[in-house]
């Protein structure tokens, strides 16, 4: 079995349903309501786990009820949590997310309070037997210490470059073998240049060897070293109910694909039927479905 270390955040989203999201000042009666995991590696682990890989998630939690309702999660989805470290006094990331009745949503994300920052416990020599890294840009320090360690070892490594603080996405993405970007990412990284230009700078220099950018419904454009220009993966065609976490879904399936010694543009088509999938069912999807979707088109 081919194992992918994910590192990153890991939240406990809070989801509310209503007929409208009104404006403010209001009070609204909320018809549903649930607890689930999220955060970008934490929903790559999970993606791993059932597609098959052997997931680890590196990371930090409060010692809270929010982080124990988070780990329960992924312990149940079999992602190994040895090295999710909860942290005394620390709170762990949450969000609140609103969802009206067509199915558009407002969410509020909370990055937590006390996370320590230095990544001197991280078990480095562990990554001596996986497959892949997989990192989020939300815990910087641990992004760097565990993408300069894969480096060593010649283990792939893959960066889901999404959105948020551009030095972060700066510092890291030099750091990594395979920089995927969302659109937002890419505009963060490089404002202003057109997609190929952006994919291209994100080639000129340290270790990357390819940059992409996942474009919802429009697929993916790809650039590798030693191409003249980007490539494209065509989205699978599906009816798409929830597109939240599709993203998330598709690095962490990227990742594995790696790890299972696909060459790149297989793993990302084999990414590209995973974050279909999440899409079209709003569900992270396992094997069997994965392998039919790559089959029928
Ligand atoms: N509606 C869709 N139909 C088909 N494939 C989709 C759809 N949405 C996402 N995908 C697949 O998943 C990939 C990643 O999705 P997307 O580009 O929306 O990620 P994102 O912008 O990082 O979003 P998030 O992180 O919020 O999930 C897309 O490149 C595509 O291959
Ligand atoms: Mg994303």
């Amino acid at each position: 079995m081919a194992r992918v270390i994910c590192l990153g955040s890991a939240v406990l989203d809070h989801l509310f349903r209503v007929g409208e999201i009104p404006v403010p000042p209001a009070k609204e009666r909320a018809t549903a309501y649930r607890a689930m995991g999220g955060g970008m590696a934490a929903n790559a682990a999970i993606a791993v786990a059932r597609l098959g890989g052997d997931s680890a998630l590196w990371g930090r939690l409060g010692e809270d009820a929010n982080g124990a309702a988070a780990r329960a999660e992924l312990e149940a989805e079999g992602v190994d949590c040895t090295h999710l470290r909860g942290f005394a006094g620390a709170r762990t990331p949450v969000s609140a997310v609103v969802v009206d009745k067509r199915g558009e949503r407002v969410t509020f994300g909370w990055r937590g309070e006390g996370l320590p920052a230095d990544p001197a416990w991280l078990p480095l020599a562990a990554l001596e037997g996986a497959g892949a890294l997989h990192c989020d840009p939300r815990w910087h320090e641990g992004a760097v210490a565990a993408l300069e360690a894969a480096a060593t070892r010649a283990i792939p490594s893959v960066l889901d470059a999404e959105k948020g603080e551009a030095r972060i996405l700066l510092d890291l993405v030099p750091r990594v073998a395979h920089a995927v970007f969302s659109e937002g990412g890419l505009a963060n990284f490089a404002p202003g240049l057109r997609p190929a230009d952006a994919l291209r700078r994100a080639l000129a220099e340290g270790r990357t060897t390819l940059a992409a950018v996942t474009r919802g419904e429009k697929g993916v454009l790809w650039l590798a070293r030693g191409m003249a220009s980007p490539a494209a993966v065509p989205a699978f065609p599906v009816e798409a109910v929830n597109t939240t976490g599709a993203g998330d879904v598709f690095h962490g399936a990227y990742a594995l694909a790696l790890a299972e010694g696909r060459e790149p543009a297989a793993a990302l088509r084999f990414a590209a039927a995973a974050g279909a999938l999440r899409a079209r069912d709003g569900e992270t999807p396992r094997r069997p479905a994965l392998e039919a979707m790559l089959g029928s088109a």
